[in-house]
């Protein structure tokens, strides 16, 4: 017989993402109109261990949907990924009354997740993270908002780097993962897209471009570079000593984690948040979920985690064929 859930907590964990508040919000006003109480835990699975548990009621979370971060704050929590931390989690729970908990976060997070639900804590995951790097979902909690921050910003480097006639590097964030990078590159016409994925990358080749497309008249050339290559001041550096063009790297770094969330993440974020809720009132554990072809959907966790998430390779190949 599935578990009674009389009471949920709601915690975000790892890098935090604008939407997060937007899903926070959510968990608590589904759970209280659905008879269940809520408790936020603060600064992640780190706050649990410190037992840093506050009562949530829908007032705690007016006038948080348009701002960016999270108000729980978020952390990264080494203790937690030891068997003595995640079992002084449960308890802590236990003490706590907490039946279930809503963990807002990526994959690292979706672990911690994985090892309460083992130890009798329902737990479902919410993907939240600018790096859009979760295999089970085409959408997570934090991404678009990076994405147009990103978009911005370069837009206004361009400016720069064209009246100088000079070359750009632009690095932008995503861990491991190239899809801030993919997106910026098409949405900004960049002229070459460097990604983690595709690392087999030839800077000769790039060099070669730079020269061929100030022949043909161009009078910049912007490079995004993903973090997960790296390395860009030294690669501006090479760059304009090979073309003798002037080259200047810009590294826009947490300024894209930051800011207003974008319509679309709050409305996403607002309702997978409810639909955690409604999942774990299902009875359900050890699941995350997800947004494919126009649902959203849970998944086991496990599973979730073993899905492989590649670049795609035509989206790839028409940001080159339109840059030129
Ligand atoms: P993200 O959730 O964005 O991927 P991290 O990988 O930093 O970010 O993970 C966030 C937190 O989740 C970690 O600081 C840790 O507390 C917890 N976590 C990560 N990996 C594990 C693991 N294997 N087991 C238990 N908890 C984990
Ligand atoms: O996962 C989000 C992210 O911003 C990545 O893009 C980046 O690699 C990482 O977090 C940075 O983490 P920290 O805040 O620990 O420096």
């Amino acid at each position: 017989m599935a578990k009674e859930i009389k009471t949920i907590g709601v915690l975000t964990s790892g890098g935090d993402a604008p939407g997060m508040n937007a899903a926070i919000r959510a968990v608590v006003r589904t759970a209280i109109a659905r008879g269940i109480k809520v408790k936020g835990i603060k600064k992640g699975y780190q706050g649990l261990l410190n037992e840093e548990i506050i009562d949530m009621e829908a007032r705690n979370v007016s006038d948080i949907i348009q701002r960016g971060g999270t108000i729980l704050g978020t952390a990264r929590c080494k203790e937690f990924k030891t068997k003595e931390g995640q079992q002084k989690g449960a308890e802590i729970c236990k003490k706590h009354g907490i039946d279930g908990i809503v963990v807002i976060g990526g994959d690292g997070s979706y672990r911690g997740a994985q090892a309460l639900s083992r130890l009798g804590v329902n737990t479902i995951g919410l993907p939240g993270t600018i790096d859009l790097d979760i295999a089970c979902t085409e959408y997570t909690i934090g991404f678009d908002t990076a994405v147009n921050t990103a978009m911005q910003a370069i837009d206004k480097v361009k400016d720069t780097s064209s009246s100088h006639e000079r070359c750009s590097i632009i690095e932008v964030m995503g861990r491991n993962a190239g899809y801030i990078a993919l997106w910026c590159g098409i949405a900004n016409g960049a002229e070459d897209i460097l990604l983690p994925e595709k690392y087999d990358f030839n800077e000769q080749d790039i060099i070669n471009n730079i020269i061929e497309n100030r022949k043909k008249g161009k009078t910049h050339h912007l490079i995004i570079n993903a973090e997960g290559i790296g390395h860009s001041t030294s690669m501006a550096r090479r760059i304009e000593a090979a073309t003798g063009i002037e080259t200047r790297a810009t590294i826009l770094g947490y300024m894209q984690r930051g800011g207003s969330p974008s319509a679309k993440d709050r409305f996403y974020a607002s309702i997978m948040g409810a639909y955690a809720v409604d999942t774990l009132l299902q009875g359900k554990t050890n699941r995350v979920v997800g947004y494919q072809h126009g649902e959203f959907i849970d998944f086991d966790i496990e599973d979730a985690l073993n899905m492989e998430k590649c670049i795609n390779e035509y989206q790839f190949k028409v940001a080159y064929l339109l840059s030129v």
